[in-house]
C-alpha cells in the first residue's frame, strides 16, 4: 500500500488540478519509497528536486486560475504557496548540504501540509472556478 494514497475527497472537481495533485502524492510516494529502501543521496536529491519543481508549476498554475477570474483570496492563497515553496526550497538546500535526512518526520510533514492543502484551502477555490467554466 502506498505511503499517500488518493481519495476522492481530495477532488477538487478541476481536473487539470486534480492531475497535478495526483502527480504531487506520487513523487511524496516515491520519496518515500526511496528512503524506506535507503536509496542514495543522488537518487533521494532527484526525487526532492522534481518534487519541488512540480510543486512550483503546480501553484503557478493554480494561482493563474485564481488570478485570471478575480478569486477574492488570491493574495493569502499565494502567501500560503510561497512558505511552502520556501520550506521546501530550506530542506533540499539543507539535504544537498548534508546538514540532514530525509526522515519519516519529512515525510509527514510533506503528506500532511498536502493533504490539508488540498482538503481545505484548495476546496475553497473548488465551487468558484468551477463556476467559472475552469477544467
Ligand atoms: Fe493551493
Amino acid at each position: 500500500m502506498a505511503y499517500l494514497e488518493w481519495n476522492d475527497s481530495y477532488s477538487v472537481k478541476i481536473n487539470s488540478i486534480d492531475q497535478q495533485h495526483k502527480q504531487l502524492i506520487a513523487y511524496i510516494n516515491e520519496l518515500h519509497e526511496a528512503m524506506s529502501q535507503g536509496k542514495s543521496k543522488q537518487v533521494m536529491g532527484d526525487i526532492l528536486a522534481k518534487l519541488a519543481n512540480y510543486t512550483v508549476e503546480h501553484f503557478t498554475l493554480e494561482e493563474k486560475y485564481m488570478s485570471d477570474h478575480h478569486y477574492v483570496d488570491l493574495d493569502n492563497h499565494k502567501n500560503t504557496h510561497a512558505s511552502f515553496v520556501k520550506k521546501v526550497s530550506e530542506y533540499r538546500q539543507a539535504y544537498e548540504e548534508g546538514k540532514f535526512l530525509i526522515s519519516i518526520e519529512i515525510m509527514n510533514f510533506l503528506k500532511d501540509w498536502l493533504t490539508n492543502h488540498i482538503m481545505g484551502t484548495d476546496q475553497n477555490y473548488s465551487a468558484f472556478l468551477v463556476a467559472k467554466g475552469v477544467k
